[in-house]
């Protein structure tokens, strides 16, 4: 197992916000993601923010463009810490490896996102005309082919990953203690259930970042996945 497998979500829209929040957490117990909600809000500061307080990052931006955009996008981001980005799987081979050569110029790990796991099955026939299953399937040897780190998947989808992609991360939002649907995640499993079915890292956002207690909330979970 990982030794800072959690990944908080920073989902908020103001410095203070964040900062509030990650006062709270240990950067020695966890890594932070800054996506496109704080990114698009805040920008480089948000990057600055996390980085000065020692966290890691999981810069989840799911790139996808022409292979030189992605390549100069990422580029820019050497002076910060970050771990993972991420991009689409369906950009293609020749914009995977583009992000591949961007990753090692800024010691980064490239993590391939393949169907979102918000997609139904009729939407996701319309845009692949076939099962999801095999659209992933195929998605994840793209990420292997083309050199990747990992993937981010659905905790559905990590006994798939497990076979196709035994050596490449896996990452999986969707983390929920209980299964009862209580938001717009649907398809969730507890930390210790993704970890034990092979997740590496568990990106987990409002049942941390929104608790009356946020670091009670965190140590729960990160006693139920290192106990
Ligand atoms: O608040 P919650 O725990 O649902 O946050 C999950 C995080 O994982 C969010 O930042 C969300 O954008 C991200 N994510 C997801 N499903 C995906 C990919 C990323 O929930 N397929």
């Amino acid at each position: 197992m990982q030794n800072k497998s959690i990944i908080v979500a920073l989902d908020t829209v103001t410095l203070n916000e964040t900062s509030s929040i990650i006062s709270e957490l240990d950067p020695n117990k966890c890594m932070v993601k800054v996506g496109s909600v704080l990114f698009n809000a805040e920008g480089r500061a948000a990057l600055d923010l996390v980085a000065n307080a020692g966290f890691e990052i999981f810069f989840d931006l799911k790139f996808h463009d022409i292979p030189n955009t992605v390549k100069s996008s990422i580029e820019s981001f050497k002076s910060f810490p970050i771990k993972f980005f991420t991009v689409h799987l369906s950009g293609g081979k020749s914009m995977l490896s583009a992000a591949k050569e961007a990753a090692e110029l800024i010691n980064a790990g490239c993590i391939g996102v393949s169907v979102l796991t918000s997609l139904s099955n009729e939407e996701a026939y319309t845009v692949y005309t076939r099962s999801i299953e095999n659209t992933v399937s195929d998605m994840f040897e793209l990420a292997k082919s083309s050199g990747g780190t990992g993937v981010v998947c659905s905790p559905l989808e990590l006994k798939l990953a497990q076979a196709v992609i035994p050596n490449l991360i896996k990452i999986t939002p969707g983390i929920r203690a209980n299964q009862n649907k209580t938001d717009d995640q649907t398809r969730t499993l507890s930390a210790k259930a993704a970890i034990t079915q092979g997740a590496d890292f568990l990106v987990i956002g409002r049942p941390i970042t929104e608790a009356k207690d946020i670091g009670s909330a965190f140590d729960a979970i990160y006693h139920s996945i290192y106990e």
